[in-house]
């Protein structure tokens, strides 16, 4: 579903990625682990189109899509949820839902039901404004809010970053099951243990901005063997 080829990215002129090949299969959950400053934020932009390649190419879906803007990568189906979560805070909780429908225009049905029925906080707090909710709680509305638009493949950078134990506990349940039941893909980046092993199905290691690693079932349920790549 999708494909990096030698992708090289970088700020500027100066590549911070250098020659990362992925391929992540329809109905996957794929990890990226690695320590802070790897390179997975970057990409990430450079997945969901917010930087360009020096260099190398993304395909999606069979179709070649290193030069897509954003919004036609979104419209294409995917979904983004930035470290950052960017949900608007000055908007209550159903408005924030709200903006996602221009999102993907081609979704035929718009999942508000069921993004409630993962997230029934969400409901509860409808109209309260986003920006007086927990972290964890801001953190679901943002993968909310990238689902309604029923999207086939959802980018998630670091769900869990300081957020409280409970919720980083139903996050790491509930995108297995969004997963199972809606058909999503995933492509997650992660540096929690417990997150990486109750989601990923394989990984990838970046270090310094290269892929040095994929861990598959057996070496993703060793502690050691994930704890060299991650933040420990
Ligand atoms: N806007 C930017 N301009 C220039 N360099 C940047 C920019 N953003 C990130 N970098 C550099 O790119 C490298 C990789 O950053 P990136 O944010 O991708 O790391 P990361 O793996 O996501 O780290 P973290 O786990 O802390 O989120 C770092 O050396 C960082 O300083
Ligand atoms: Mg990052």
């Amino acid at each position: 579903m999708l494909t990096t080829t030698d992708l090289t990215v970088g700020y500027g002129d100066t590549p911070i990625l250098r020659d990362v090949s992925l391929t992540v299969d329809d109905g996957e959950i794929v990890g990226i682990v690695g320590k802070n400053g790897a390179g997975k934020t970057t990409l990430m932009k450079a997945l969901i189109g917010l930087l360009d390649p020096i260099d190398g190419s993304v395909t999606y879906d069979g179709t070649e899509i290193t030069d897509w803007a954003a919004d036609e990568r979104a419209r294409a189906g995917v979904g983004y949820i930035p470290q950052s979560r960017d949900v608007f805070p000055d908007l209550t909780v159903e408005q924030n839902l709200l903006v996602a429908e221009g999102v993907n225009a081609d979704a035929e049905d718009l999942l508000y039901g069921t993004v409630y029925d993962y997230f029934p906080i969400l409901e509860e707090r409808a109209s309260q404004k986003a920006g007086t909710m927990s972290g964890g709680q801001q953190q679901m509305l943002a993968i909310a809010r990238a689902l309604v638009g029923n999207p086939d493949l959802l980018l998630l950078d670091e769900p869990s970053e300081g957020i409280q134990p409970s919720i980083v506990q139903q996050i790491t349940e509930d995108i297995p099951s969004i997963n199972e039941e809606l058909g999503t893909t995933i492509l997650f980046v992660e540096q929690n243990l417990g997150v990486i092993q109750g989601m990923a199905e394989r990984c990838y290691a970046i270090e310094r901005g290269t892929i040095v690693d994929e861990l598959g079932a057996d070496r993703l349920a060793d502690d050691g063997a994930l704890a060299e790549f991650i933040a420990v």
